[in-house]
């Protein structure tokens, strides 16, 4: 589909699921065309068609970084343009920091940081030949303050943060906003899989959540497609939690 209207463009990584199908679903909503992009077809496919007509998928591991010049000039070929990129495919690793192999940090740095630049350096030349866009990053209460057994995991979103502030001072300048989100603990199966069976860190995250609960994936799907419109146009470089004040519990 060549975009032929003045419909914004979005890609999100990740899309398929979690809190990425929920920002999919509230810019589908608002008339954003939104490509899923992830590793499993059946479950984009799926995604895809509960999305509509306004959505398309693209099967893409992020840590392909050789290929990703390609995926984006097959994005702009074949639909146009690309105003929005949300850099939201992340995985986790819970495990003891002195148990953790160079492979798997390494492993984890590759999905959630490294494939992050690769993407957002590629999509920003084609935004800044166009003067305008926006990129949204996915960091966590990891990179707020200190969680065990998340040391990977914590280094990768540490590091979302500081890019998102360095992408900002480097790209708003020409028209290109760059924001992250921190979200707090919100029901998807990433989180299920670090609480469920561990109801000490469970009590622990409600503890310290001063709204008692965990938050709705649709709860990030709101503030993206916040930032994602022109209601944000003078937000740039900035980290915003979404996370029932746990970022400042006692
Ligand atoms: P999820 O596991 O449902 O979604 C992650 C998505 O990324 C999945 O669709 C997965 O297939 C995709 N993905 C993983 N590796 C990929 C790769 N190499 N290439 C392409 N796609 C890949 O988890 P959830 O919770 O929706 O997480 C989304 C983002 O939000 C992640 O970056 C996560 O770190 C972050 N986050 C989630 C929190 C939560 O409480 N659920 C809290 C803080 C941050």
């Amino acid at each position: 589909m060549k975009n032929q209207s003045k419909r914004k463009i979005a890609i999100i990584t990740g899309g398929s699921s979690g809190l990425g199908y929920a920002i999919a679903e509230k810019f589908v909503a608002n008339e954003i065309y939104t490509i899923l992009i992830g590793r499993n077809e059946k479950n984009l496919k799926n995604a895809s068609e509960n999305l509509g007509a306004l959505s398309s998928y693209i099967v893409f591991d992020v840590t392909s970084l050789q290929d990703i010049p390609q995926l984006v000039t097959k994005v702009i070929t074949s639909y146009g343009c690309i105003d929005i990129l949300v850099n939201n495919a992340g995985i986790n690793l819970k495990k003891d920091f002195v148990d953790v192999t160079d492979d798997e940090f390494q492993h984890i740095i590759l999905t959630n940081l490294t494939a992050v630049f690769s993407l957002s350096r590629e999509v920003s030349k084609y935004m800044l030949s166009n003067q305008k866009g926006t990129i949204i990053n996915i960091s966590s209460m990891a990179s707020q303050y200190g969680i065990p057994k998340v040391m990977a995991y914590t280094a990768s979103k540490s590091g979302i943060e500081g890019m998102t502030r360095a992408m900002a001072v480097e790209l708003s300048p020409f028209g290109i906003r760059i924001n992250c989100i921190a979200p707090g603990f919100i029901a998807t199966d990433m989180s299920a899989k670090a609480l469920n069976n561990d109801p000490e860190r469970k009590n622990k995250v409600l503890s310290r959540t001063p709204m008692g609960k965990l938050g709705a994936p649709a709860d990030v799907g709101d503030l993206a497609y916040f930032l994602a419109s022109d209601q944000a146009k003078f937000i740039t470089g900035t980290v915003i939690p979404v996370d029932g004040g746990n970022s400042i519990g006692f």
